[in-house]
């Protein structure tokens, strides 16, 4: 099916089963799904329930959205996300986030687990998405342009929102938590990278390692949205330890650091509503 009408069809199937309208569109990362507990909620729709719309096949990543309040601020939350290695197009990788903005998020949170490729990073450190580098993945805007959410040549000079990072900042500062900052390098995937590609990726430029949020960024700077993210860094990438990565590591640490991670999540949100 065409890309837009995909997109419109399935905010439809939303808006049957719900008219909530959201300031802020979270999407939680690999084993930060918990943090869907913390919203007072009004609505829960299964991504199963909505015909064409994406579901995940990685264990640990549940897959709804949630509707309600993170404090009194109105959000939508994406417990669990689709991955391009999971075999989707990139078109219904971003349906999601585009969907949040159609649904009439202001701004987009992204959360993410990541490999630290930055030698002064430690597992368990979160780290502030400053900028990030997708040039290892497609283009989520290649094809047609959908006119009626953005332009054919959008500008990424700031895709992460310097107003929501610093109240990212004011928010880790204020509580006491102590946040890295870098840029984010998104691969494809599902595979780890071997020592040498993160030996690239570091001399690229390349802070955090993973396999989603900046196709998903740039989707929604595409359609004007404000967008601002945090890495959980969950282990040292491949050849920084004498440790194998696998998954069950990138959960682990994400369940050791939940609470700080909620606590970080909930004061920024409360923050970045002031500025929307
Ligand atoms: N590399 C890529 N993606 C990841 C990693 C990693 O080391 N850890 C969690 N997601």
């Amino acid at each position: 099916m065409d890309i837009e009408k995909k997109l419109m069809s399935c905010l439809d199937c939303v808006r049957e089963k719900t008219n909530f309208k959201p300031l802020v569109g979270l999407i939680l990362g690999s084993g930060l799904g918990d943090y869907g507990r913390q919203i007072d909620a009004r609505a829960v729709i299964e991504y199963k329930d909505i015909e064409g719309f994406p579901v995940s096949t990685v264990l640990g990543h549940e897959g709804r959205f949630i509707f309600g309040y993170v404090e009194k601020v109105p959000v939508v939350v994406m417990q669990g996300r689709v991955h391009y290695y999971e075999g989707y197009p990139m078109s219904d990788v971003v349906l999601p986030a585009r969907l949040m903005g159609l649904m009439g998020a202001k701004a987009l949170f992204l959360t993410n687990a990541a490999g630290g490729a930055n030698f002064s990073f430690n597992s368990g450190d979160f780290m502030l998405i400053r900028d990030h580098i997708s040039s290892f993945v497609p283009s989520p805007l290649i094809g047609a342009n959908i006119e009626s959410l953005g332009t054919r040549f959008p500008d990424m000079s700031h895709i992460y929102d310097l107003e929501l990072c610093s109240a990212i900042r004011q928010a880790a500062a204020e509580n006491g938590i102590h946040i890295k900052e870098g840029t984010y390098l998104q691969l494809t995937g599902p595979q780890f990278e071997s020592p040498a590609e993160v030996r690239m990726c570091r001399a690229l430029g390349g802070d955090a390692l993973g396999m989603s949020t900046a196709v998903e960024a740039i989707a929604a700077r595409h359609m004007g949205m404000r967008v601002c993210g945090i890495s959980c860094i969950s282990n040292l990438a491949a050849g920084m330890s004498n440790q194998p990565l696998t998954h069950e590591e990138v959960q682990e640490t994400a369940n050791r650091v939940s609470k700080q991670f909620t606590e970080l999540v909930t004061k920024s949100i409360v923050k970045i509503s002031g500025l929307l």
